[in-house]
């Protein structure tokens, strides 16, 4: 078979190990050949392409980003877009398509599936908010990072007394911030599952302060105040319907600093999290995945995406990744909550 591959949306580490796990095993054990479409559906969509073989692949484990290039291009919303991509996949001899992407990617995966195209989906966010997939890769490399950044947070707080904001990714969901902020032992953390009360946060801050150590917040950039507790936020919406508040950890520390009288700062962590090399359990993750996702191309399964359910990997259908949002249980927050103020 003549297989295409592509990555959507926002990258994420362990992008690569998942296209030199589908490469190899393809090559090697099934016989395939690739096509690397080039920064997403606008690969398909507009013939952009790239050679993609076992040497394209040698090298990448542990190389961040994607060698394929990613973009948010939703051919959806393009007119006729579904058609060219149809009357290009033919051109080209493109029997199967490996898609790797998140809810938005996999949701155009879905949409071809349902119009006969033969596609396999492979779940990507470091947000881990896909609900058919107990993880996804790239969330463990983004808590790894916004922990090492809390624990140089916490001796520059406490030689300046101040309390230090840190705002991790999770548009929707506080996967991010929960499982960081335990690690880096946050004395507060904010996500968007539970709306925040300012003057609740404020009196914690107060009470850390009292016991002579600086504060250190984890806040979601999608967590929201309570309604009432604070000017609320009016958030621009992107090309997909997210509302994007941003700055919220400003914010948060302009509030405390106002409310409280402590010297505050915010750290916006933002992209970082998205770079660099992937941490082992990514790798790991991700290469499974990969192989997962060739074995159902080379079963036919299509319409299929790879899941991780306990340790095994699953085939899922496709559109379980758009179904619903994976989101932090309010009873998993509280655990968090003996170790605020
Ligand atoms: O969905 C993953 C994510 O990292 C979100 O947490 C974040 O809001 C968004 O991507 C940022 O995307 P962009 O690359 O468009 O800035």
């Amino acid at each position: 078979m003549r297989i295409g591959v592509l990555t959507g949306g926002g990258d994420c580490p362990g992008l690569n190990a998942v296209i030199r796990a589908v490469v190899r095993k393809g090559v090697h054990q099934y016989g395939h050949s690739f096509v690397g479409f080039r920064d997403g559906w606008r690969g398909p969509l507009e013939n952009k392409t790239q050679t993609l073989g076992v040497p394209e692949v040698r090298g990448i484990l542990p190389r961040g980003g994607t060698i394929l290039g990613s973009s948010r291009t939703n051919p959806v919303k393009v007119d006729g877009g579904i058609e060219r991509i149809r009357k290009n996949l033919a051109d080209l001899g493109i029997d199967a398509l490996i898609a790797i992407g998140g809810e938005d990617t996999l949701g155009v995966a879905t949409r071809l599936h349902e119009d006969g195209i033969a596609v396999v989906g492979v779940p990507k966010t470091i947000d881990n908010d896909l609900g058919a997939t107990d993880y996804t890769f790239g969330f463990d490399t983004a808590v790894n990072i916004a922990v090492e950044a809390i624990d140089r947070l916490h001796t520059t707080a406490e030689s300046h007394h101040r309390a230090l904001v840190v705002e991790v990714m999770g548009r929707h969901a506080g996967w991010i911030a929960l499982h960081a902020g335990m690690a880096g032992g946050a004395n507060l953390i904010l996500i968007p599952e539970v709306p925040f009360d300012i003057g609740r946060v404020c009196t914690l801050i107060e009470s850390r302060f009292q016991s002579h150590y600086a504060p250190i917040v984890v806040v979601s950039e999608g967590a929201v105040p309570k309604e009432g507790t604070m000017e609320l936020v009016s958030g621009e919406k992107d090309d997909f319907g997210h509302v994007r508040l941003g700055g919220i950890g400003d914010r948060v520390a302009k509030e405390i600093e106002t409310r409280t009288g402590a010297e505050s700062r915010a750290v916006v962590l933002g992209h970082v999290q998205r770079g660099g090399t992937p941490t082992a359990f990514d790798r790991w993750l991700a290469t499974r995945f990969g192989l997962h996702a060739i074995d159902a191309i080379h079963d036919k399964d299509f319409g299929k995406m790879v899941a991780l359910r306990g340790t095994d990997i699953v085939r899922v259908p496709l559109d379980a990744a758009t179904r619903e949002l994976k989101l932090v249980d309010p009873s998993l927050y509280s655990e968090a909550e003996v170790f605020f103020g």
